[in-house]
């Protein structure tokens, strides 16, 4: 039924059985941090669970450097998986036998790692977790979260290249939560480790700031960055689905930029640049030299006091206003809020465009356009976010 076309209701209606998920295809790059996003049902923890085959997937590969996990045999795969896939599950799965330190350690241990070496690698991880004083306790006399933790500690100490992790911190505190994503990040950074995170939370998704592939029904409909899903929502429900997402924490300076705006040169003479800048208005321009990188700007106050026939370079501001165009607005707030426009370059430097307070209202603003309540026509920050 798969095969002809049928969906998941479908099938379901016909014969009673639940399609977990059909033609999926992706990659997850080395070192990445790739979240599979979903409403719930939608098949994230089974896809996860496919990939170190604890769901044994009916049909395609699955390839890991190289090797097909689809093809291993029992030992080979029970190998396979211990160097390679650290797991965090969606219930913990802690023994209830055993205590946190003995929990954490349960994956060195059933690789032979001599106990002093295993211990501290394990104590190492409690500490990373905040669970340090816990140690000698068991799961039951730890809260839900606490225990989350614990198994977050014991896919850690287990130091294997990929961590497959299940909506590893939906039991924590806001909070905790949010500095577990930030950790969880640096930890990503430093050790290089390959991460696939299941969430259902698109803050979260955005926090972790990899890509995400986005699920319904058993299929992924959409894999990309957070800005360019909202950018270019695959379908109407994904479009649905990022309605509500903070704009503020997913832009990049960039998207945002007016790539129209005034570019004066340091040759110029005043007179000249007061005619490129008569019509647009604007308190600063930036200023590029033949490669287009950025070597200042010109403030609207300079510009008027000069005489006529002064150069540009003359008036230069060298105050290096400038942001990086990968930066996202919500670091960015603050200086676009007290500068009159800040040069947004690319990472050698050139000039992308320049940023005001009113571009980026005018992008947040497009938001209220998409909800149908103001605009028929969008405006040239949504048409940049779009294109
Ligand atoms: N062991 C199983 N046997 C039969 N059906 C299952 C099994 N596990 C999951 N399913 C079905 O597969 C589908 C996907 O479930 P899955 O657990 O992957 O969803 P999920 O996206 O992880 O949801 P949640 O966010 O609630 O954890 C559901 O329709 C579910 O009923
Ligand atoms: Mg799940």
């Amino acid at each position: 039924m798969i095969s002809k076309g049928k969906r998941k209701a479908e099938i379901a209606e016909a014969c009673g059985a639940v399609v977990g998920l059909r033609d999926i295809s992706f990659q997850v790059r080395e070192g990445e941090i790739l979240v599979l996003m979903g409403l719930s049902g939608s098949g994230k923890s089974t896809l996860l669970r496919c990939m170190n085959r604890l769901v044994e997937p009916t049909c395609g590969r699955i390839v890991v450097d190289g090797v097909d996990v689809t093809k291993l045999g029992r030992k080979e795969l029970l190998a396979f998986r211990q160097k390679m896939f650290g797991m965090v599950f969606q219930h913990f799965a802690l023994l209830p036998n055993r205590t946190i330190l003995a929990n954490v350690g349960f994956g060195l241990e059933i690789k032979n790692v001599p106990v002093a070496e295993r211990t501290e690698a394990a104590m190492q991880a409690i500490e990373l977790v905040g669970l340090k004083g816990w140690e000698s306790k068991y799961p039951h006399e730890l809260s839900g979260g606490m225990q989350q933790r614990a198994g977050l500690a014991r896919a850690l100490a287990a130091d294997a290249e990929i961590l497959l992790m299940d909506e590893a911190f939906s039991a924590l505190d806001p909070l905790i939560r949010r500095d577990m994503q930030a950790e969880l990040r640096e930890l990503q950074k430093k050790l290089r480790k390959t991460i696939v995170f299941v969430s259902h939370d698109l803050d979260e998704a955005i926090a972790l700031g990899g890509r995400i592939v986005l699920m319904k029904d058993g299929e992924v409909v959409q894999v990309g960055l957070p800005e360019e899903i909202v950018a270019r929502p695959a379908t109407d429900y994904v479009e649905r689905f990022v309605e509500h997402i903070d704009l503020v924490a997913v832009l990049r300076a960039e998207q945002v930029a007016d790539r129209s705006a005034v570019v004066l040169a340091p040759m110029q003479t005043v007179a000249e640049a007061r005619a490129a800048t008569a019509s647009r208005g604007g308190d600063a321009w930036p200023v590029t030299d033949r490669e287009g990188k950025c070597i200042g700007r010109v403030r609207a106050a300079s510009l008027a006091a000069a005489s006529p026939h002064e150069t540009v370079a003359g008036l230069l501001d060298r105050d290096p206003c400038v942001i990086e165009g990968s930066a996202r607005l919500d670091g960015l707030l603050g200086r676009v809020a007290s500068e009159a426009a800040v040069a947004v370059v690319d990472p050698d430097g050139r000039l992308i465009g320049s940023l005001t307070s009113r571009d980026v209202v005018q992008a947040l603003a497009a938001r209220l356009g998409a909800g149908g309540h103001v605009q028929a026509d969008p405006s040239p920050a949504l048409r940049a976010v779009r294109s």
